[in-house]
């Protein structure tokens, strides 16, 4: 059985696009792998957040997770502050990871141009938390999207540079893992690119049916078809992958054949998918909202995961400490 980390930073709400995007085939990868999925709340930090926000951040991110069925009785689920061990894997491989290597990282140079004010040492180094996070469960497979692909190519590096520095085989080269073509990339209201927890185009989990039936009303399209067959536009090409993943064939054959006959009346197609968006995610929403309210239930499942976690973590840490050198005084 494969070993698969993943880990979603504790800055904001799930929308769609992380659903049919990620979360969906991490249902499917709990049931067949060793699965830890975290909230990365170490990461989190590198953005400043106030002391009064991040633990109702991370409260949310964790009931999110729990509402769209990662079931924490099959999957190790836990919150990354909660395991240290992970912190000395960090500190340990940190010796061995070179500034020029960290600075040309593609989104460090992004953050360079983004926050100029806050281009923290956490931001140069984490790429090696990132790597400490995967590693120190040994993971196979890690699940991520196509912009943490480098991320990935620097564990491998890491994980290798370790064994050859100490002429160990102890670290696996764990592979990124996307998921081939069963999932979809999920596009924005906007019209173009694809949906983003800050773009203002995404609809979240846990949104309610008045605000999605808002937000999909207010969705770009264009002036309408003006001769039969016409191709479809972007703004409505996204909104027919939206219904893709939401929608009955039946329908979207429908409004599919209205677009080529130039009877589509782009406010009825609009209704029929806000209905179907609330269909699918309305369920979501009530489960998040029940399990936030449930602190007894949050603490066990926190506690559960943590404790596996650690079991796991602190053995590569003793471990490790032993490769490196490391010994008791006696
Ligand atoms: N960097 C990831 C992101 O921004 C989050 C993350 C942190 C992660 N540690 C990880 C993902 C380990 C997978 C494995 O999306």
């Amino acid at each position: 059985m494969d070993t698969v980390v993943s880990g979603i930073r504790s800055t904001g709400n799930l929308h769609l696009g992380n659903y049919f995007g990620a979360i969906k085939n991490f249902l499917k990868m709990q049931r067949e792998n060793n699965c830890f999925f975290f909230i990365a709340d170490y990461h989190a930090l590198t953005t400043h957040p106030k002391p009064d926000d991040l633990h109702g951040n991370i409260k949310q991110v964790l009931a999110e997770y729990l509402a769209c069925g990662i079931d924490p009785e099959i999957a190790t689920v836990f919150i990354q502050s909660d395991v240290p061990e992970v912190a000395e894997l960090y500190l340990l491989l940190n010796m061995n990871a070179y500034v020029g290597e960290l600075e040309r990282t593609t989104s460090f140079k992004e953050k360079i141009r983004k926050q100029p004010d806050n281009i923290n040492a956490g931001l140069l180094t984490y790429p090696v938390l990132m790597a400490a996070d995967i590693i120190i469960h040994k993971a196979n497979k890690v699940p991520v999207g196509k912009d943490q692909e480098q991320h990935l190519e620097m564990t491998r590096k890491f994980a290798r540079r370790f064994n050859m520095m100490y002429e160990v085989n102890y670290f696996p080269e764990p592979d990124a893992y996307n998921f081939g073509k069963e999932l979809v990339k999920i596009p924005g209201l906007d019209g173009t690119g694809k949906m983003g927890k800050s773009e203002g185009n995404g609809i979240f989990l846990a949104d309610s049916p008045a605000e999605i039936r808002k937000k999909v009303m207010r969705a770009v399209t264009d002036s309408g078809p003006t001769s039969p067959n016409q191709e479809l536009s972007e703004p409505l090409k996204n909104l027919f992958t939206i219904m893709s993943v939401v929608s009955e064939q039946s329908t979207i054959k429908f409004f599919k054949e209205k677009h080529a006959s130039c009877e589509i009346r782009y406010g009825d197609l609009k209704k029929q998918l806000a209905e179907d968006i609330v269909k699918f995610s309305d369920p979501i929403r009530v489960r998040i909202t029940e399990i936030l309210a449930d602190n007894k239930y949050l603490s066990k499942v926190v506690a559960e995961g943590a404790e596996k976690a650690r079991e796991s973590a602190s053995k590569t840490i003793k471990e490790v400490r032993e490769i490196i050198g490391y010994k008791k005084f006696n």
